[in-house]
């Protein structure tokens, strides 16, 4: 039976620990293991949106819900971070940062496509582009091991794949799009 107290007590204690990403990973595979408890823990998931659950200066956890057929662009975090998912489907592209000369800043490198009860640690610099591919809401945890909120990243345009300062604005209002706002 899937507890968000006990979780997120967990999740704090985990990032006081040296191998705290691993021990996450551990905590959100156990919690995923059983994709059906969470769903019931966090409720069918309604809108699209990035929801807190937690923030603290070295810990993040968020609701992340997708919405349908919804892309967000390649990003980084500058922090460790492990998803997890519950309900739906996200299509991961994962990018690599190549060379001043080349004729693009990154390219993509691989994928992930995760499923209910699916997890992934992403390291520190790790570059990914989400989608969802349903007609309907996508639902994950995300922990990240800091203040997912206040440290400045680096998103690529879409389209060019030219890098610039991640843009908090822009994001929420793909969300606000996604649901129709
Ligand atoms: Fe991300």
């Amino acid at each position: 039976m899937f507890d968000l107290d006990k979780f997120v007590e967990e999740c704090r204690s985990a990032v006081k620990s040296v191998s705290s990403h691993m021990s996450v990973k551990a905590l959100l595979e156990e919690a995923c293991s059983e994709p059906n408890e969470v769903l019931r823990a966090l409720g069918e998931p309604s809108k699209a949106g990035a929801f807190p659950i937690y923030n603290s200066p070295d810990l993040t956890i968020l609701n992340l819900v997708w919405g349908r057929n919804m892309s967000i662009m390649p990003h980084n975090h500058e922090m460790w971070a492990v998803i997890g998912l519950y309900t739906g489907r996200e299509n991961n592209i994962f990018w690599r940062q190549l060379p001043e000369d080349a004729e693009n800043d990154i390219e993509a490198a691989g994928a992930k496509s995760m499923g209910p009860g699916d997890v992934s640690p992403l390291g520190k610099d790790i570059i990914h582009s989400v989608t969802n591919p349903l007609d309907k809401l996508t639902g994950a945890l995300h922990v990240y091991g800091g203040d997912f909120f206040s440290v400045h990243r680096t998103e690529w345009d879409a389209e060019d794949l030219v890098p610039r300062p991640y843009d908090i604005e822009r994001n929420i209002a793909a969300f606000a799009a996604a649901n129709g706002e």
